[in-house]
């Protein structure tokens, strides 16, 4: 997972780069106007219910985050909600959010910037169901390809994301604030 899910999300002026952004927002807009709520079937054929987060979820997202150890900030969190080009989904059972994504749409790319499914209801395949919907948007956007990064040693991630297309782009040597290196993967939307 990128940096910034271990700092700070970096502000709209921070770089010529930034300005790309402005050009997708029109798309981005189209995609929070559609805010219903998507059911999918997991491996398990249970109907899991995704959907765009919102305010009332900010708690049970951080918590979540803490636990999956990617570290954001309430404020963090409120920022994604905020940012025209990033789409936050969440996994809903009836009694609490059971996971979350959030991506950014950038022109024709996805990056995928943080993924987490609540301890104890992993392996029930929401994590894939969270991924795929956010591929599945990517794609409604215009996104041609999708990428991603996490820690080398986080062995859950690959797998996922092995499974779900994704191959491996790049390696980045001591890229996280302990020295371990990240693993960056694509895959074509
Ligand atoms: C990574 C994570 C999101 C996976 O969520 P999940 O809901 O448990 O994943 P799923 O049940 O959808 O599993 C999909 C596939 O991922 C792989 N996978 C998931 N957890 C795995 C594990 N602990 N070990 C090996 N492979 C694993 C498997 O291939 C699995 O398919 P299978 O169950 O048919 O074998 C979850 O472990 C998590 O929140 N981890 C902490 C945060 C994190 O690491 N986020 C990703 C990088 S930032």
């Amino acid at each position: 997972m990128p940096s910034t899910l271990h700092g700070h999300v970096p502000s709209l002026t921070a770089g010529r780069g930034w300005a790309k952004f402005s050009v997708c927002f029109s798309y981005a807009r189209e995609l929070h106007a559609k805010r219903g709520a998507f059911h999918i079937a997991n491996a398990e054929g249970r109907t899991l219910t995704i959907r765009h987060a919102s305010q009332d979820d900010l708690q049970a997202m951080h918590k979540i985050s803490e636990a999956g150890h990617i570290g954001w900030s309430i404020q963090q969190l409120q920022a994604e909600l905020d940012l025209d080009f990033s789409t936050v989904l969440v996994s809903d059972s009836e009694a609490d959010i059971e996971g979350f994504i959030c991506g950014w749409h950038v022109c024709e790319e996805l990056q995928v910037m943080a993924l987490a499914v609540s301890q104890g209801r992993r392996r029930e395949g929401i994590g894939r169901a969270l991924l795929e919907e956010l591929l599945c948007h990517g794609r409604r956007l215009g996104g041609l390809s999708a990428f991603l990064e996490f820690r080398a040693s986080n062995e859950a991630a690959l797998q996922l994301y092995i499974g779900a297309g994704f191959t491996q782009v790049g390696w980045r040597d001591a890229y996280y604030e302990n020295g371990e290196a990240a693993i960056l993967m694509s895959r074509i939307l």
